[in-house]
């Protein structure tokens, strides 16, 4: 048996003013979106902001449900949003932050889930996207490509043997 390992790399931004003015923008426009949330079940708002390769920006948010799994991730609502109406664009990046009472500082990364459907879309457009996560103080991680979240990926070439 071989010990193996794998490495992710992910850059850290203290302040959005780090990161490029195209990503700043998205997270202005994630923050606002998290606004928009439907969260009364958990009072956790999360906002995400799509750029796609022709510039459109598309946004979600976390929309919860009395039956609690019926409700979706800010970062599904989005990507779907994009996907079923520009089926044919590029996701460049999606920029993810939340809104709480609590100030919180750690960027808060998406769930395993947002993760599996991120890693979908890549596979889709055989393309990385660009994935930048933030806390409500504005410091935040990027990393470019899913590999970094979620290594070994369960996808559709896993299923063909290829
Ligand atoms: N949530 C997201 O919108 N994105 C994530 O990646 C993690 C969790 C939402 C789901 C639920 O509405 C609330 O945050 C608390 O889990």
């Amino acid at each position: 048996m071989k010990h193996k390992s794998l490495t992710i790399q992910y850059s850290e931004s203290e302040t959005t003013s780090e990161l490029e003015q195209a990503d700043q923008l998205l997270i202005q426009e994630a923050i606002k979106s998290a606004d928009h949330a439907y969260a009364p079940y958990s009072g956790f708002n999360v906002g995400a902001a799509i750029r796609l390769s022709n510039g459109v920006v598309v946004t979600g948010s976390n929309q919860e449900n009395a039956a609690y799994p019926s409700g979706l991730c800010a970062e599904r609502v989005a990507i779907f949003s994009a996907s079923s109406m520009y089926p044919d664009e590029i996701i460049e990046t999606i920029a993810i932050t939340i809104k709480t009472p609590h100030h919180i500082i750690e960027p808060v990364s998406p769930c395993g889930a947002c993760r599996q459907v991120i890693a979908e879309y890549e596979n889709k457009q055989n393309k990385k996207i660009k994935i930048i996560f933030s806390g409500e103080t504005g410091k935040s991680y990027t990393v470019d490509g899913i590999k970094n979240l979620l290594p070994m990926t369960f996808n559709v070439r896993n299923m063909n043997n290829g």
